[in-house]
């Protein structure tokens, strides 16, 4: 079994590099800000008040969220698509800050981490949620540097942004996501710090592979 962590910001690259390092290694990849997405996504749909402890105890203990073939499903139905807007995105960083939500979430992804060989990224894998894990990483790039990776993926996805508001939203996630109560974004103590910062995706998966390999 080879457990790896990625943390870091949004926008840093550990989804693509995660997916790139799952096929190499040839396990299985888990995207935790998928699931705090589809948490986002049924919020925003039902109209549910996040300051109401009640109604998201509720909806929690009635929801669903499942990975099947690499995509994330919200009670039976894949959700992939919906999850990636910049609304949800400022959602999800509001979501995630709520400690029931956390609670039901960190459990699932601990169960999915000792079940079998996974790569898992998120903002709190090495420091909460997999803190036996073998491998930690902890990637980071410039907020400019995330913006503009962030615009390019929207503006090809036909979303009308501008790159201001782009980098607008990117600190602002960064600030509630190191902010917070609860498990805040922080490098884990025995993470490995990658700055993507002018790297290619391969030049970051290469950094990771070797690593990995060379313990190995
Ligand atoms: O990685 P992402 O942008 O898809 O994550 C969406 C939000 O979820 C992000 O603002 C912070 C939150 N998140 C978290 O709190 N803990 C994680 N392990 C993963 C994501």
């Amino acid at each position: 079994m080879i457990t790896i962590a990625i943390d870091g910001p949004g926008g840093a690259g550990k989804s693509t590099i995660a997916k790139l390092v799952a096929k190499r290694l040839d396990i299985d990849y888990i995207d935790t800000g998928a699931m705090y997405r589809a948490i986002a996504y049924k919020t925003v749909n039902e109209n549910i008040d996040t300051n109401d402890d009640k109604s998201i105890r509720t909806m929690l203990d009635d929801t669903e969220i499942d990975f099947i073939g690499g995509s994330i499903y919200l009670d039976g139905r894949c959700v992939d698509k919906q999850i990636r807007t910049p609304e949800i995105s400022q959602m999800a960083s509001k979501v995630s800050a709520l400690g029931p939500v956390r609670e039901k979430l960190v459990e699932l992804q601990r169960k999915m981490g000792h079940e079998k060989s996974v790569i898992m990224d998120g903002r709190d894998i090495g420091t909460n949620v997999l803190t036996d894990a073998a491998y930690k990483f902890f990637m980071t790039a410039s907020a400019e540097e995330r913006a503009q990776r962030r615009y390019k993926e929207l503006i090809e996805k036909g979303e009308s942004v501008t790159f201001e508001q782009v980098l607008s939203d990117i600190n602002q996630r960064d600030k509630n996501d190191m902010e917070r109560e609860l498990n805040p974004l922080r490098k884990a103590e025995d993470a490995t710090e990658i700055d993507t910062t002018g790297l290619s995706i391969e030049e970051v998966a290469d950094v990771i592979l070797k690593n990995i390999v060379s313990e190995k």
